[in-house]
């Protein structure tokens, strides 16, 4: 696998190009296991949609061929829709059980997504934030984006001191989202996620950007300015943030 990597010069984010979905998968997958591997009790952040999910199918492929386990690991997700149930199929408590835990051997009490159905929902963030402080903070964390800038569901506008807190999803990422769903009437309204301030205290991040239509948003994170209105672009004061992408930027 031929891969480039560059460090930019005005910024801490180191770029890993690669030519496709497979390979930037793979490369994804390889930084996920030297993390997992790292510590005796490794603590990681996942992300849901479309991008990681090759990366999930490779990490389960390694976990079958019994080169690596979850036993210790402990995981927190990034976000998860408010009133859908874990059964809900458009759930993320249903697309990490699909996708990854279902098939491999990390503890289920071990894993944590917040609860997007309990009745204080403040009080669930609050409860949350103190879980993954009580865990040490994430060593590791994977991240995608969204075309506005979005990283978890923190939209754009977020403030960078950010925690746990309930969103309201704009009608943009709704719309996006709603290619998952029946119709976009049944797309939440909101959402609970990661803050910005929790995202930025991960030791490690991995950024997944796949595909040409966020090279636009991705042009700005890289190389434009650090703003609220930009999310993800707090990323470049983050001092160890790795962005793989199959974008040419
Ligand atoms: P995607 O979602 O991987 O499905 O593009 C990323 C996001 O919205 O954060």
């Amino acid at each position: 696998m031929k891969l480039s990597t560059v460090r930019m010069e005005s910024e801490n984010v180191k770029i890993i190009k690669t030519k496709n979905n497979e390979e930037l998968s793979n490369k994804a997958a390889e930084l996920f296991v030297q993390a997992l591997q790292r510590k005796k009790q490794p603590v990681i952040g996942l992300a849901t949609g479309s991008t990681p999910e090759r990366m999930y199918e490779l990490l389960i492929e390694q976990y079958r061929a019994g080169k690596i386990s979850f036993e210790q690991a402990i995981s927190f997700n990034l976000d998860e829709y408010v009133g859908l149930s874990v059964e809900h199929p458009t759930s993320y408590h249903y697309y990490m059980e699909e996708k990854l835990f279902h098939a491999i051997d990390i503890k289920k009490e071990n894993t944590h997504i917040p609860n997007g159905l309990a009745e204080d929902l403040e009080k669930e963030c609050e409860a949350y934030e103190q879980k993954i402080s009580r865990a040490g903070h994430l060593d590791f964390l994977v991240l995608g984006i969204g075309v506005n800038g979005h990283i978890g569901f923190n939209e754009p506008g977020t403030s960078f001191d950010s925690r746990t807190h309930v969103v309201t999803l704009t009608e943009s990422t709704r719309e996006v989202n709603s290619r998952f769903f029946e119709k976009l009437a049944d797309v939440p309204k909101e959402a609970i996620t990661m803050g910005l301030s929790t995202i930025m205290e991960a030791k490690e991040i991995m950024l997944l950007v796949q595909g040409d239509k966020k090279a636009d948003i991705l042009n700005k994170v890289i190389h434009g300015e650090v703003t609220e209105d930009i999310p993800a672009s707090i990323l470049q004061r983050h001092p160890n943030t790795t962005v793989i992408t199959d974008i040419e930027i």
